[in-house]
């Protein structure tokens, strides 16, 4: 059973693959193909994984609708000069964002944090989330972790380059604690710095918070 979960999902990401190859073609091959037009390919290609109007379904693929404007566009340029090594970076981003350019990114920026937020999904475990609330808006002075609302707002909104968190898939957001402290996203040493003052079961608290908003 294992193994057959484990070959599905492979042949998932394969065909979600394929699905991608396919409409990337037919974006850059469509006579009327205009490289600005952030919305259009927003839903012909990033759709396939990030989800429709980046409210992606699953944990694999972060949500972008309500992402901060500057951190998308940084995001993608980061991608195209492999600044974020985390291996789901390399298979998924850095061939896709190498075929933008400037305009097409500011224009994917613009539809993407223009798009309403959703809330993440609720999860059962109340005093997980009320634990990761203290850390997220407190901090835990006696392990060096910062109140992550100075940062990325009181309510987890982002602001400029510092992303938003609410209701982003809590499972994401635990990978990129991890790829932080594992050196392999090493493009924001801010953040690097933040994460190794986590540990692993304050970490799962404040991502369960960030989740359920
Ligand atoms: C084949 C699937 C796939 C497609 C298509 C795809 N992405 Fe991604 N994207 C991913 C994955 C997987 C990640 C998470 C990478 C990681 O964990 O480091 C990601 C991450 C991102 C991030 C970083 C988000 C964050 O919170 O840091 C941005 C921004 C992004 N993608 C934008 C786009 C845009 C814009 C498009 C369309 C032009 C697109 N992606 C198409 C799979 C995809
Ligand atoms: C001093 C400012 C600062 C503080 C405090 C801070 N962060 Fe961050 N965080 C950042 C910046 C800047 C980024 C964007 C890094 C980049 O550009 O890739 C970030 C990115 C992230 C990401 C990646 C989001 C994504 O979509 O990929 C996560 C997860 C995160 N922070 C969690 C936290 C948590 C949890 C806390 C509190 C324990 C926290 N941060 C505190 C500055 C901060």
């Amino acid at each position: 059973m294992k193994r057959l979960l484990r070959y599905s999902s492979t042949a998932l990401r394969v065909s979600a693959l394929l699905q991608v190859a396919a409409a990337t073609l037919a974006f850059w091959s469509a006579p009327s193909a205009h490289a600005q037009d952030g919305a259009r390919l927003a839903q012909q290609l990033c759709a396939a994984c990030h989800g429709i109007h980046g409210d992606s379904k699953s944990p694999m693929f972060p949500k972008l609708n309500g992402q901060t404007h500057d951190y998308l566009v940084a995001q993608l340029k980061g991608f195209g000069q492999h600044q974020r090594g985390e291996s789901d970076a390399r298979s998924y981003m850095w061939a896709i964002a190498s075929q933008l350019d400037d305009p097409t990114i500011a224009s994917l920026a613009d539809y993407f944090s223009q798009q309403a937020p959703t809330a993440g999904g609720g999860t059962a475990d109340a005093a997980l989330v009320a634990q990761g609330q203290m850390i997220f808006e407190q901090g835990l002075p006696d392990k060096g972790v910062p109140a992550c609302a100075s940062c990325h707002g009181a309510q987890g909104q982002g602001n400029a380059q510092f992303p938003r968190l609410a209701g982003q898939h809590a499972d994401y957001l635990m990978r990129q604690i991890e790829v932080f402290q594992n050196g392999t996203r090493a493009n924001a040493p801010v953040m690097s710095a933040v994460a190794h003052t986590l540990g692993k079961d304050d970490a799962k608290a404040v991502t369960a918070f960030l989740q359920s908003r």
